[in-house]
């Protein structure tokens, strides 16, 4: 059949509230430009992120029943650790109560003042967990991942030569290597498994702790399966599990390819980075078998890794992506190519081409979405990385607008709805205009600045 249906069915729902453009004008405003500062129940369609996001099943639900809820030594750790160790093979699983706590619990050990840590491309939390110990995080993706029309299968790979140059120039003093599947910040873009490896053993020779950033490990898997020579008949329980073996440890978000609503860990090997580790843990989240989160959500989680390697789901999951892409791309949108794994990225700086990057031309994209259709998108450009740490500001690599999708959450109609939005924008497109920024907190400032649009401020 040509058609990929959702593969579920749908038992319980949640109404969606519907608004006018009107009342959205007003919200808008009321909300200083910002779409964090939105009230969710103000959103018809929520891309916002896939994070934590996730519609859960039954099974899912029915796990939450059984969580043990004892401080120490529950099942539903033993639970979650088997099934966290079946796809990633790793000695010591330490859980958190969400990816940044795996972070910063990581880099209070290995990071600090004068250690610099590459990366295909750290997300802004990693990046901030690392910067905050007086670390320096460098981004090292290919030169193909930093260009939204270079088509290439593996955007999200690191570039080898790039980070053999790096180890030999800064070796002393980098504590480990870093690759984030997919690459979340640069598109959703896979690594290739060819990748990985060559990246571990480069590392290896250099005597580097090698770390997966896993987030998004199965719809990495499910891209080497589908592109990466030699993989098309291998199950993807396979493809993760050889992923991960040649890592020395990971970070994750069970928000993302877990199902949860809330739940991280981070892996490692190494015993006495491990102990090391949990002792942080303890102090920062708690007591080695819980780690800051309930038994019951290790229960949703232990489930949810039991259905993410699903690859009818992975099929849908990735399809509904290309499908929404292709539209956009029909109505002559740019979009980074190929699609990526959990997103749509618009390229707004090439599609609003009359705005600077300095007048944000992602927030604008994201703006007019919302006033046109409701639809909560995230600037994932100036407005977020532009702000660089001597106080002044500068255009971001590049100014791009995602369009996350929630895990099991909305269907093919909803997808045409927010193409039918687009189809509107496009109209009006040179009407757009820029923002400027009124108020700005000193750090991630995306999150609770507030604009207001050029026309109006000057
Ligand atoms: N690493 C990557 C690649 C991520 O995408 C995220 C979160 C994190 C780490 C941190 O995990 O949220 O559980 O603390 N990304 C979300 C997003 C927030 O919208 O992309 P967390």
């Amino acid at each position: 059949m040509k058609t990929i249906i959702e593969p579920f069915r749908i038992k319980t729902v949640e109404a969606i509230r519907m608004t006018t453009r009107q009342e959205r004008k007003r919200l808008l405003e009321a909300a200083h430009y910002n779409l964090f500062l939105l009230k969710s129940e103000d959103v018809i369609i929520d891309l916002l992120t896939d994070s934590g996001t996730s519609a859960m099943s039954a099974e899912q639900w029915s796990a939450i029943m059984r969580g043990d809820e004892s401080y120490a030594g529950s099942p539903s750790f033993f639970r979650f650790e088997s099934a966290v160790q079946h796809l990633m093979p790793f000695k010591h699983i330490i859980p958190t109560h969400q990816g940044r706590a795996a972070e910063a619990i990581l880099f209070s050990v290995l990071g600090g003042s004068g250690k610099r840590i590459p990366s295909n491309t750290h997300f802004d939390t990693t990046r901030g967990n690392i910067e905050a110990s007086g670390a320096r995080a460098d981004d090292l993706v290919i030169q193909e991942g930093l260009d939204p029309k270079a088509d290439h299968l593996f955007k999200g790979n690191i570039d080898l030569e790039r980070l053999e140059a790096y180890l030999q120039n800064h070796g002393s003093t980098v504590p480990c290597v870093m690759i984030t599947i997919t690459n979340n910040a640069g598109g959703g873009q896979p690594a290739s498994l060819e990748n990985i490896r060559a990246a571990a053993e480069i590392s290896r020779r250099y005597s580097k702790p090698f770390i997966i950033d896993g987030c998004r490990f199965a719809e990495n898997a499910y891209f080497i399966k589908a592109r990466e020579p030699g993989f098309s008949d291998a199950p993807i329980e396979d493809i993760i599990r050889e992923t991960f073996a040649c890592a020395d440890g990971m970070t994750m978000s069970a928000k993302k390819d877990a199902f949860a609503n809330i739940g991280g860990w981070l892996a490692l090997n190494d015993d006495e980075l491990a102990e090391q580790a949990r002792t942080r843990l303890i102090q920062t989240e708690g007591f080695p078998t819980y780690g800051g989160l309930a038994g019951r959500d290790l229960d949703a989680i232990s489930q949810g890794l039991k259905e993410i390697v699903d690859e009818h789901y992975l099929a849908y999951r990735i399809r509904t992506n290309e499908y929404l892409g292709e539209r956009l791309d029909a109505l002559g949108i740019p979009i980074v190519k190929p699609t990526g794994g959990h997103a749509v990225f618009i390229d707004a700086r090439a599609w609003l081409d009359h705005i600077p990057p300095l007048e944000y031309p992602g927030q604008a994209v994201a703006t007019a979405l919302y006033e046109v259709g409701g639809i909560r998108a995230c600037e994932i450009g100036t407005v977020m990385f532009g702000r660089v740490p001597d106080g002044s500001e500068a255009p971001a690599a590049m100014d791009l607008v995602r369009l996350a999708m929630p895990r099991r959450v909305y269907t093919q109609s909803h997808i045409d709805y927010v193409t039918e939005v687009f189809e509107e924008l496009a109209t009006i497109r040179e009407e757009l205009i820029g923002y400027k920024i009124v108020e700005e907190p000193k750090v991630l400032r995306h999150f609770t600045a507030k604009f207001e649009p050029l026309a109006i401020a000057s």
